[in-house]
Formats: C-alpha cells, structure tokens, sequence
C-alpha cells in the first residue's frame, strides 16, 4: 500500500492498465538507476485536458533531446490520455506520463535494443483555492545551482526537490532561483514579474523550463492589452517589482504578495495578476 495514493486507481505500463498498487518497475529501469527519462503533466478541467496539444508537443521535444524513440504518435498519446481518464473517472485532474529509456544492464552510455519504459497515472487535483488567490503566497530568493539543460522535462528532478525543501525549511510556498545575478524560475514553476504595468519574464533559453503556461500568459496579456517584455530580470528588478506571480499547471497564476519576507508592491494581489487570472479562468470556462 503507497499512503496518501488511491492505490485502486487505474494507471497505464508498458501497454497494460493496473491498479496503481500492482504497478511495478524493475530496479534496473534507467529512470530509476540514472533519472534517464521525460515526463509531462497534463491539468483537466470537468474531464477536458486544458492546452493538451502543447504538452504532447513538449512531451515530443523533451523525448527528441535526449534522444528516446518511442513508438507513439501525436494521436497515440491522445487516445491513452482520453482512456486514462475514462478509467479515472475523474473531473479535475492531472495527467501525469513518464517515459524512460527503459530496463538495461547498468551502463552510464545509451543501451542498444531497448524499449522505452511508458507510464501515465491519473491524479485528483483541487483548483488553488480563495486564500492563495486573494491573499497571495509567499517565497525567498536561493542560488539556482541546477544542471544548464533546464528546457528538458526531465525526471532527473534533484536540482527541483531541493529548492522545494528549501521554501518549506524557509516556511514559505515557493524560491525564486536566480543564476549570476539574474531570475530563472521557481521550484516546478515559472516566475513573472510586473513592474509599471509591464509584465516580465525571463526569456526562454535553457536556463527555464518553458511552461505550457508562459505561451498562455503571453496570449492573455496580448489580449488584455498589458505589455510583455521577456528579457533578462536582475535580483534589484524582482526587489523592485510591483508584482511577482507564478504560473504552472498545478498552481495555474497565483500573485506571490511577500518576497523574502516583505510585502511585494502593496503587498497584496495586484492589477496585473487580477487581469491575467481573470483571462486564465475564462480560458478554463471556454474549454
Ligand atoms: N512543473 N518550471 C519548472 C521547473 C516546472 O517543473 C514547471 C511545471 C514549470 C511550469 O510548466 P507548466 O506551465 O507547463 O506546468 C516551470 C510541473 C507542474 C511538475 O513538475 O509537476
């Protein structure tokens, strides 16, 4: 029995559905020996995957940069998402889908003849309620000391569960990671920043993880007619933000209202954020 998991629930393996209880691996799949492998997560409103085809598109380059050949096209990982979430059952979830470079004698190189190790699991997921939205949530500043391949979903996560236990050993929600003096991102999240009106972000490179949700962001703000402007943000900018938000499929846009414990701007959720959450809840509405 796995604790706080519904152990009944129906996830996907290597072609079979199983209870998630039964679903085992070996201990020489690579994710597990080497963190050899991708992973997406999809979120799902009233049964509807939101923005799905950017993430099976990110799902098909993450897979290309570390060279895994699976044998699943565009329309195979959208039949397996649809029956997924027929088993689950479930409204609002996310998807979850992991590929690794499958079982092999240990062997730092790529194994030859190999097939690739292909999960999906469907979680129960609870929309960010009234208090992170209205009263914001709270993150400190750390040196982002990740590897320089951050673009790639990769399951090789170390970098990202450290920062995490730093905000929770810190007491706050999130960190905004910074390298040479410049804004990357959160633990599993992008960060914005609004200063005048303006919305920033840093750029994409390989230093962030684009998110599904920085394409949105850039649309909302077009929409709502706020500027964007995605380049380099220095640690003097984020103390000097107006605003600074978070996006990802789990935590959607949520206003983060005090940064290494002061208040940010006015100290609450600001013009910026109420218009994009807004354009986030409507996208949301129309699916
Ligand atoms: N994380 N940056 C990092 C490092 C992330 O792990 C994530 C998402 C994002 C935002 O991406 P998106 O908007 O596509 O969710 C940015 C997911 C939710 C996770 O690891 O569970």
């Amino acid at each position: 029995m796995i604790p706080d998991v519904d152990n009944d629930s129906i996830v996907y393996l290597n072609g079979e559905f199983l209870r998630l209880g039964d679903a085992k691996i070996s201990v020489l799949d690579r994710g597990f020996i080497f963190g050899d492998g991708i992973y997406d997560v999809v979120p799902v409103y009233g049964g509807k995957p939101f923005r799905m085809d950017g993430h099976l598109a990110r799902l098909e380059r993450s897979l290309a940069a570390i060279d895994i050949k699976v044998d699943f096209k565009r329309a195979d990982w959208e039949a397996l998402v649809a029956e997924v979430l027929r088993r689950s059952g479930l409204g609002d979830c996310m998807v979850y889908i992991q590929v690794t470079r499958g079982v092999a004698k240990r062997d730092h190189g790529f194994p030859r003849n190999v097939k690739p190790t292909v999960f999906c699991m469907v979680s129960p997921f609870t929309r960010p309620g009234a208090q992170a939205r209205e009263t914001g949530l709270s993150a400190v500043s750390m040196p982002d000391t990740r590897w320089l391949r951050c673009e790639i979903k990769s399951v090789s996560l170390l970098g990202n569960v450290l920062a995490k236990q730093h905000a929770i050993d810190a007491g706050v929600d999130e960190v905004l990671q910074f390298r040479d003096g410049y804004l990357t991102e959160g633990s599993s999240c992008n960060i914005w920043v609004a200063k005048d009106g303006t919305l920033l972000a840093p750029p994409r490179s390989n230093m962030i993880l684009e998110g599904i949700r920085y394409g949105l962001l850039e649309e909302l703000a077009e929409a709502k007619g706020i500027p964007f402007n995605a380049r380099p943000i220095s640690r003097q900018e984020v103390d000097e933000a107006d605003e600074i938000m978070l996006t990802s499929a789990t935590k959607e846009v949520l206003p983060i209202t005090t940064y290494n414990g002061k208040p940010v701007g006015a100290g609450k959720p600001g013009a910026v954020y109420a218009a994009l959450r807004a354009g986030y809840d409507q996208a949301i509405a129309a699916l």
